[in-house]
């Protein structure tokens, strides 16, 4: 008797804390969850974390250029992201002559912030369950609208929760005068790139510094040269104390994307089909932009952002891959739907009509997102756009130009044409007759794409004008291809299962889910709105006798350094500061030595958008920057497996150490109360 009794306790005590860590959480919801969190040893309150009335945690954290997050550590709006997301604006400043992204950047005042056109970012003002509102027959455009007048920069936007069982506005305050302040080399903040992305241990210094500024009245405001640093309602405090094994920490910020409940033909999907398919086609664009960059400083420069992009998606879905296998996470899906099937056999029929569903879009989505791994990539296509657009007068269109061609190589795009169109010569089904007839005219897609680029007169900004663009044969190209995007049009969706035709029976699925399995903490898929989770620092078994610890430090920077290797080569300065071991206020025992800490990894539910978002202690002060997830994590979008899966921070003593000892920029220590 006493030992069932025990087993039940420990099995319960599992579950609890199983289901526990994992989660993304709506902020204005967190009270729900304020009692699990105490109990794992947070010291705040819910209001703490998220209030309409007064100051919280929330105003202090921003959605950095509509895809990653960055917090506030501040008066003087001073913000803090990955060097991973502030990287296409650190590109876009940089030269030949002024390359920030291999020598970094490090104004030495205020006069000396870069201002980044086009970079914004954005506050929530407040979130609203709007359920009601649209039931009662409000449109989505209304509610929008009504919210936008609300205040100056106003910018609203209405999202579904649970397959639309759920909808909520968002309204934020957008700000679009953001300046670059720091940045370390690449050798720091991308140390080990690509090869390093997605791994533990990891030693990247993925951080980069911004300001943001607005007009006399602390509202947001185009660029101008009177504006003022931003003071926000709210900033986070830093905490220099450190963390170790078992501490509490919690994450703050925009996750994009993530497919908790989807169904076993759904995974079959991805782990089958899209991912094998939209890796090998990536592994061919890479390749052919590597070989490119190898060859030229230049180019190597120009497709920076371009090649890191591509190669970031490209790793984690072979990650993913590997992951749902190795949890059969398909066999388990179908286990549950059979028990799901079994104890409600008058709902079985929400299960019979999604696959049904899924088989009627499945050609539809597989040919968007062929497109959108092919042609699409297909570069030269967006002058003509440009040329075409409604939007843009012709000032604008030239402007738009020359942003373009600043990061174009014409052979190198040639190459990627010629690929990627006989890729989708080869697959897509949904080609368009206008395509279809300018393959064959020339022999086949690989002919035509050679022919294309041999007459097209757009190639340069200097041969670039509208009437040009209009005349080209490229814009015959776009012209075929247009009725190929108007076909997968109804399929573009964040994922496969937000297709109307798909959604609409997961609505009632979810309901019955939520009505059934009472012991799963439902929250709603990430959808890039604002979120917390929650868990602790921890280590991980990563392979039978292989256990990882969560920390890493400066001796494996140095252990990797390697002038011989671009991504490994780090500068001077660092060595310089590892031989004297003149550490200063940044040295602290650790794995047995003394040295300084670099990153640690923890137990939290992220995903991408999570970049860059403030990791907090049990008293909200800001310990790290999130960046990334561990190889044996990149399938938990799908499912997370809280043995398993870490996210990994980068330590805010290592940021602060690299702002200090490498950019000699500690002079702004003082406003951050370093
Ligand atoms: N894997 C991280 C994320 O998903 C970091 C990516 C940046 N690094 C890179 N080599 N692309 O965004
Ligand atoms: N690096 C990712 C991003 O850009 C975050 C890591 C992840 O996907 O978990 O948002």
């Amino acid at each position: 008797m006493k030992r069932t009794l025990l087993l039940l306790v420990l099995l319960c005590a599992t579950t609890f804390s199983a289901v526990a860590d994992k989660g993304m959480w709506l902020p204005s919801l967190i009270s729900s969850r304020i009692k699990d969190m105490k109990s794992k040893g947070f010291k705040l309150s819910a209001e703490d974390i998220y209030s309409i009335n007064e100051a919280s945690l929330k105003d202090a954290v921003v959605l950095f250029d509509g895809g990653c997050t960055g917090e506030i550590v501040s008066e003087k709006g001073l913000l803090i992201t990955n060097h991973h997301c502030g990287y296409d604006a650190i590109q876009s400043l940089s030269t030949v002559e002024h390359d920030y992204l291999t020598n970094g950047y490090w104004a030495k005042s205020h006069d000396e912030e870069l201002p980044c056109p086009g970079l914004k970012v954005h506050i929530l003002v407040r979130m609203d369950e709007v359920t009601d509102r649209l039931a009662a027959g409000e449109s989505r455009e209304e509610i929008i609208a009504k919210a936008e007048a609300e205040g100056v920069g106003f910018r609203a936007k209405v999202e579904s929760m649970y397959y639309g069982n759920q909808a909520y506005l968002f309204i934020y305050r957008e700000f679009n005068d953001v300046r670059l302040v720091g940045a370390p080399p690449t050798t720091i903040g991308k140390f080990g790139a690509d090869n390093d992305n997605w791994i533990w241990p990891r030693h990247t210094g993925d951080f980069s510094i911004f300001r943001i500024y607005a007009n006399e009245n602390n509202e947001p405001a185009e660029f101008s040269a009177q504006n003022k640093p931003y003071k926000p309602a709210r900033h986070f405090k830093i905490s220099t104390k450190g963390v170790k094994e078992g501490d509490f920490t919690m994450i703050y910020g925009f996750p994009g994307n993530t497919q908790e409940y989807i169904t076993s033909d759904a995974v079959k999907y991805i782990a089958e089909t899209a991912d094998p398919t939209k890796i090998a086609l990536r592994t061919e664009r890479l390749d052919i932009i590597g070989e490119a960059q190898k060859e030229s400083v230049e180019t190597r420069i120009k497709y920076a952002a371009k090649q890191a992009n591509i190669a970031n998606a490209w790793k984690k879905w072979q990650g993913e891959v590997l992951g749902i296998n190795r949890l059969g996470t398909y066999g388990k899906k179908v286990a549950y739907e059979t028990r799901f099937r079994t104890e409600n056999p008058d709902k079985a029929y929400l299960l019979d009509s999604l696959a049904a569903a899924y088989e009627r879009n499945m050609e539809g989505y597989f040919n968007y997102e062929l497109y959108s791994e092919t042609l699409r990539g297909i570069e030269l296509q967006q002058v003509v756009n440009i040329a075409l657009s409604e939007r843009l007068n012709d000032e604008q269109k030239q402007a738009a130009a020359a942003m373009f061609y600043k990061d174009f190589v014409l052979d190198v795009d040639r190459k990627l044409a010629v690929a990627m169109m006989t890729e989708y010569e080869a697959m897509g089904t949904f080609i368009s007759p206008e395509l279809k007839a300018l393959f064959e005219a020339h022999g086949g897609a690989a002919k035509y794409a050679e022919w294309l680029y041999d007459n097209t007169r757009i190639g340069t900004l200097e041969s670039f004008s509208i009437e040009a663009a209009l005349a080209d044969p490229m814009a015959e190209f776009v012209a075929a291809v247009a009725p190929i995007q108007a076909r997968i049009k109804p399929y573009t969706y964040r994922n496969f299962s937000n297709i109307p035709d798909i959604e609409r029976w997961f609505r009632p699925y979810v309901k019955a889910l939520m009505e059934w399995d009472k012991e799963r903490a439902f929250f709603p898929d990430a959808n890039l709105t604002l979120r917390v989770a929650y868990g602790k620092v921890a280590g991980y078994q990563y392979a039978d006798g292989e256990y990882h610890l969560p920390q890493t430090t400066l001796e494996g920077i140095m252990q990797k350094d390697n002038p011989e290797i671009y991504d490994y080569n780090i500068p001077q300065s660092l060595r310089d500061v590892y031989a004297s071991k003149e550490y200063g206020r940044w040295g602290v025992e650790l794995n047995g030595k003394y040295t300084v800490p670099v990153c640690f990894i923890a137990t939290n539910h992220t995903t991408g958008g999570n970049s860059g978002s403030p990791v907090l202690n049990n008293k909200g002060e800001l310990i790290g920057v999130n960046f990334d997830r561990t190889w044996l994590s990149t399938m938990s979008d799908i499912e997370f497996d809280e043995t398993l899966c870490r996210n990994i921070i980068c330590d805010i003593r290592y940021v602060l150490f690299v702002v200090d000892k490498v950019g000699g920029a500690s002079w702004l220590f003082e406003e951050m109360g370093i």
